[in-house]
């Protein structure tokens, strides 16, 4: 059980932890607007995918509470424009639209209900999603900590924990629940340039936690897996397609292709709702690129000259041949590829 709410509704209004004080101020925020959840998503207030769907969701949810004692014209336009700026908010993890097109879905279902009637059933769709997806969380963690030996040495990337989603993680929820089930497991984590997620939040998160980690730079991970010093690799999922590649985190690609060298299992935890059946490969996965200055320096440093060109792809694509297993709520698909994922839909 964490100790924080990466998410919370307090006072009509939805608080989210500051993840980018972290980890030296623990901050909350209060949003009472989709712009202004919006641009949280965007400014990395929030992030990891599963957490950006449900700030989304939320975001519409706070959008109509504002909107309700409006005529309808406007309410309905407010609305649509609250779902366009929230798509735009961030373009890869596809739990953001997924999210969007459930509160759609409602939306939808409340046609001729009333403003304040609608407004109510968002908010009420919004809490199912930050229920629901703890709940998928701690089944998928059911599922992965299975394949976690007592005393395992696992190598994580970015922040794929409860930082990254309402509660438990998806990879650190597999790490999680196999602690839980009383094995003795310790954790690598890679620092995740640029923007350092690994450092400043999967470290924290599972010092919270009382879970052995120990940090290292990206480029050690190699001579780590080298000496025999990682057992298996666990990464969380922005967008998989359909064929089972990989969007997730720049440098996770790196880390499969190390992984696979070393004969080291590399697993990506992620819900249903990170799987996008209407991409067929993950040529096709938008990746976000966000400002050169995060990798020229960090918060108010720099150490490149001035003027130097930088570029920021901010995630990867991790071919499906390299991913020797996905873990879902509905279990663990060893070798994924198209059929097999197709198969995870069917139930
Ligand atoms: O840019 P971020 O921090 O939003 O990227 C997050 C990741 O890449 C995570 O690994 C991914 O969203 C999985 S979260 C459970």
């Amino acid at each position: 059980m964490t100790t924080f709410n990466t998410l919370r509704w307090r006072g009509g209004a939805l608080d989210m932890l500051d993840q980018r004080a972290l980890p030296e101020r623990c901050v909350y925020l209060s949003f009472d607007s989709a712009q202004a959840v919006a641009t949280g998503i965007r400014s990395m207030v929030v992030r990891g995918a599963p957490a950006i769907g449900c700030a989304a969701a939320y975001g519409v949810a706070l959008e109509a509470l504002r909107l309700r004692h409006e005529p309808q014209a406007a309410f309905d336009s407010g609305l649509e424009r609250a779902f366009e700026t929230l798509a735009q908010s961030r373009p890869t993890a596809v739990n953001l639209f997924w999210a969007l097109a459930r509160m759609r879905a409602t939306l939808a279902a409340q046609h001729g209900t009333g403003a304040e009637h609608t407004a109510a059933a968002l908010l009420a769709e919004a809490h199912a999603m930050l229920e629901e997806d703890i709940a998928i969380n701690r089944r998928m963690g059911q599922h992965g900590s299975a394949l976690l030996q007592d005393g395992a040495r696992v190598l994580t990337h970015c922040n794929a924990g409860a930082l990254a989603t309402a509660g438990h993680g998806t990879a650190l929820g597999v790490i999680r629940s196999a602690v839980e089930a009383g094995k003795k497991i310790s954790v690598i984590a890679d620092e995740t340039r640029p923007f350092l997620q690994g450092a400043r939040l999967t470290a924290w998160e599972l010092q919270q936690d009382n879970i052995p980690v120990t940090l290292i730079a990206d480029s050690a991970a190699g001579f780590l897996m080298s000496r025999g010093e990682v057992d298996a690799v666990i990464v969380g999922a922005d967008r998989v397609a359909a064929n089972g590649d990989v969007a997730n985190k720049i440098g996770t690609y790196s880390v499969a292709v190390l992984a696979r060298r070393h004969a080291i299992p590399f697993y990506v935890a992620c819900p249903l709702s990170t799987i996008d059946l209407k991409i067929a490969s993950g040529a096709g996965i938008p990746i976000e690129e966000r400002a050169p200055e995060e990798v020229t320096g960090y918060r108010e440093q720099r150490w490149a000259p001035a003027g130097v060109k930088a570029r920021n792809p901010v995630f990867d694509v991790t071919p499906a041949e390299l991913v020797s297993g996905l873990i879902t709520e509905r279990g663990v698909v060893l070798a994924p590829d198209r059929e097999k994922i197709a198969g995870l839909f069917r139930g």
